[in-house]
């Protein structure tokens, strides 16, 4: 066999492990310190292409639709243009209003997923300007679209995507950077920018050398892989990273997972929260630390156990655990605050006796409606 296990007990250890390689891949080439921007040459777009932007729309489904929303934070906080996304199949669905002037990115791993290639299709009959931001060069999307960023994460087999999420994100990255700079973001703030997306690889090796070393996020997972049901919640550019940890832990653990934006907690959800319903936080070192620190306040308050994920120095005792990344940029904190959630699914399917890389009902690529 050609992708073979070399070592690893599951694929999915395999290519959560091939991260920093896969991050190194996908950067290597695209950071232009010179002018402090990305060089995206698939995109076949000029600087006056790229300033008539007037908005974007990221298209997948399933992890790639919500590596999409981390894409769309960091195109609306660099490059100040309206920014979203939306499941593919969806989109297709409803007869979508096409806008000359916004940038459609059709996100997949496998490039084959059915209702993505038919948004695609939609897009382009109908005049819509549409790239490609695909794993698997030559597949059907890619093709389709014409144009676009590879993510170059390498063969991805589990099917629970990992390593192409993580290249997806960052390839969001780079393209926010090249339509910021080509508008008001600052030479100083590229130039901060390339430096953490350079920097993403070895923390990335960080993370994963701290749990293999100190089983940090597996005792964790085997605390509260029986718990029936957990929350996953994040704010503003980590609420889809809480959306994302959420999918990965369904998906594999099959433990029910619910994500929930932080300040929609009291509108309802906190009505669930009691001693057998753990909480995953997800805290940057943002400007809105203060607030996620009182979420976890009011979650512990009513006797639910909180597992903080973060790039911050936490008050002693706030969390019942805590898994720590290292810190980064806070617009990049999202791609790397996603890792301990990928072990953490893993871990949890594990001690549940899972079959990680097959999980029932699920294909790797979903080529039919
Ligand atoms: C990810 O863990 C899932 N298996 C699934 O949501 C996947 O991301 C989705 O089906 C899209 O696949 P694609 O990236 O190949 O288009």
């Amino acid at each position: 066999e050609d992708y073979a296990l070399g070592g690893h007990p599951d694929f999915l250890a395999k290519e959560i492990a091939e991260q920093p390689d896969a991050l190194r891949r996908a950067l290597a080439g695209r950071l232009d310190t010179r002018f402090a921007t990305a060089r995206l040459g698939g995109l076949g777009m000029d600087p006056r292409e790229l300033r008539g932007v007037r908005r974007v729309l990221f298209l997948g489904c399933g992890s790639a639709y919500y590596a999409g929303e981390i894409g769309a934070g960091l195109v609306e906080q660099l490059a100040r243009i309206p920014a979203a996304a939306e499941p593919a199949g969806e989109f297709r669905h409803r007869n979508p209003v096409v806008d000359p002037d916004c940038l459609y990115v059709a996100v997949s791993q496998s490039g084959e997923t059915a209702d993505t290639l038919a948004a695609v299709q939609e897009l382009r009959r109908k005049g819509g300007r549409v790239i490609g931001a695909v794993n698997v060069i030559g597949s059907a999307i890619s093709r389709e679209c014409g144009a676009g960023v590879f993510l170059h994460s390498g063969p991805e087999v589990s099917v629970a995507s990992t390593k192409a999420v993580t290249t997806m994100s960052v390839s969001f990255a780079m393209l926010a950077v090249l339509l910021g700079r080509v508008r008001d973001l600052s030479v100083a703030d590229g130039r901060r920018l390339l430096d953490g997306l350079a920097a993403l690889p070895r923390h990335v090796e960080a993370v994963l050398a701290e749990d293999a070393a100190h089983g940090t996020v597996a005792a964790v997972a085997q605390r509260w892989a029986h718990a029936s049901s957990m929350f996953f919640v994040g704010r503003t550019r980590c609420s889809p990273v809480a959306r994302e940890g959420a999918q990965k832990l369904k998906e594999v653990s099959y433990c029910h997972a619910e994500a929930y934006p932080a300040s929609e907690l009291k509108h309802g959800p906190l009505a669930l929260v009691t001693p057998d319903m753990p909480s995953v936080v997800v805290v940057p070192d943002d400007e809105l630390l203060a607030k996620n620190v009182g979420t976890i306040e009011q979650i512990r308050a009513r006797g639910g156990p909180v597992i903080a994920v973060t790039d911050a120095e936490l008050p002693a005792g706030l969390a019942d655990a805590v898994l720590r990344v290292p810190r980064t940029e806070p617009e990049l904190a999202p791609i790397l605050l996603g890792i301990p959630l990928q072990l953490l699914a893993r871990h949890a399917a594990v001690a549940l006796g899972r079959d990680v890389d097959r999980p029932r009902n699920l294909a790797k690529s979903v080529t039919v409606e």
